[in-house]
């Protein structure tokens, strides 16, 4: 199995303890189901290898937009995370839910005044600026309430890393960032150490998701490092804090390796301390924005199947009753996946299909070329796996569908952590 929260007893599927075909007939279909404790084992992997390593300044960042609602932030708050938002939205969820909102960092390429002025009334921490523009107007804003606003610049160290283009954001032409290599980071950092109402604590970059390169971390520390130390040499101000963003890969498939995130984060502290030593730097506080690791292998979808077409010398298609309204990723990226029949799990899989939603166009695939049990029919249960990351926080209500309800188990407890929409919530703004 892809995860260790999975197990087949009886040819049903597992997860996180509990039979998904019983908890498909308590909540009905389709649903997205989450594992509390797998949430907080991933989150510890960071809270407790990041002190261990990088010392007791270091922080972990959960990016919200992998997967938001208020009870993700009671869950984060309660294992000691920050969190990393990129809208009111976000900032508006974070704080329903009580979290600390000085533990909060706002990322966003293009946050207008509303924004802004929304996340200082709000009490947010520390902002992740992005262009001139911004910084200007997060001065004056501050300035208006009279304190110093504590921000980060996001540098692009120029790495080009090997995931998909959707999510490779450390390249200089990335639209995130100030680069390093045209001397635009070097430039803005002057402007704001020349501003009254800025606190520039540091420098943050985010180079890609779902990366597998164990050194991706390393070299793009070691870019980050260097720019502080020239920044210190040009300009006496020393950096106190390093982000340096998401990006661990999870298994969706078989075929994609096992981080181990714990070694992962000592090499890359063992070598943050080589440098700064070298560099005559102070060793800055360490941040990093897990988004997909802490909650990816923590959820699954679970659908009923409609129907099975058998499109003789062609192919063959198994249609559920959720899509692409519920978890795009394929439509957008051609993400793997893998798929099981809940009660069918240890039966032989020999039937190619694809497996399709119910959405009004073909490009509405969960899974192309898969195979499943030949027995599969209309009314089966159909688990889709490692779902927990991007799928809740990246759904639509295309063909007014409404979004689906997020159960949450805990060893034998299970309960409603948000509450499927109904027909009413689809027409409430409606006039
Ligand atoms: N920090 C920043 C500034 C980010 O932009 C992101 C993700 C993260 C942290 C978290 O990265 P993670 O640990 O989750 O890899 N919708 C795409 C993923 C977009 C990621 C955007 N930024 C997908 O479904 O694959």
């Amino acid at each position: 199995m892809i995860c260790s929260n999975l197990q087949i007893k009886d040819n049903i599927l597992y997860f996180g303890g509990r039979s998904t075909v019983e908890l498909a007939e308590k909540y009905g279909t389709p649903i997205y189901v989450m594992d509390e404790q797998t949430i907080r084992n991933n989150c510890r992997k960071y809270t407790v290898s990041m002190k261990k390593y990088f010392g007791d300044n270091a922080r972990a960042f959960y990016a919200s937009k992998a997967c938001c609602f208020k009870k993700i932030y009671s869950i984060m708050q309660s294992e000691g995370m920050c969190v990393d938002v990129v809208s009111p939205g976000e900032i508006y969820t974070a704080k329903s839910a009580g979290f600390d909102m000085s533990k909060v960092c706002f990322h966003s390429n293009s946050k207008n005044d509303f924004d802004i002025n929304f996340a200082m009334d709000n009490g947010v921490g520390c902002f992740a600026v992005d262009n001139l523009e911004e910084l200007t107007a997060i001065n004056n804003f501050a300035g208006e309430r009279g304190f110093k606003q504590k921000i980060i610049f996001r540098v692009t160290p120029g790495i080009d890393t090997h995931t998909y283009e959707a999510v490779n954001t450390g390249k200089v032409d990335s639209k995130f960032g100030f680069p390093i290599e045209t001397g635009a980071a070097m430039e803005i950092t002057k402007v704001a150490l020349g501003m009254d109402n800025i606190d520039l604590a540091g420098f943050h970059c985010h180079v890609g998701s779902q990366l597998f390169d164990s050194d991706v971390f390393v070299r793009s520390a070691k870019i980050m490092l260097e720019f502080i130390a020239e920044v210190k040499a040009e300009t006496g101000y020393e950096a106190r804090e390093l982000d340096l963003g998401g990006g661990y890969g999870v298994r969706y498939t078989e075929n994609d390796p096992e981080i181990d995130i714990e070694d992962n984060i000592r090499q890359v502290a063992e070598y943050v301390k080589k440098l700064c030593a070298d560099l005559n730097l102070k060793e800055p506080a360490i941040s990093m924005e897990p988004g997909r690791s802490i909650v990816a292998d923590a959820g699954i979808t679970l659908y009923k199947v409609g129907n099975v077409k058998r499109i003789e010398g062609y192919k063959n298609y198994i249609a559920i009753d959720g899509g692409m309204g519920d978890n795009p990723r394929y439509a957008l990226y051609e993400s793997e996946y893998t798929v099981i029949a809940a009660h069918k799990a240890n039966e032989p899989c020999d039937f190619p299909c694809d497996l399709v939603g119910r959405f009004c166009e073909s490009g509405d695939i969960i899974q192309p070329k898969i195979k499943l049990p030949e027995s599969v029919a209309r009314g089966d249960i159909i688990a889709v796996l490692t779902t927990g990351a991007y799928n809740y926080s990246m759904a639509s209500n295309y063909n007014r569908i409404p979004k689906l309800p997020v159960i949450m188990v805990n060893g034998n407890e299970d309960y409603i952590a948000v509450k499927g929409e109904t027909f009413e919530d689809l027409i409430k703004n409606d006039m």
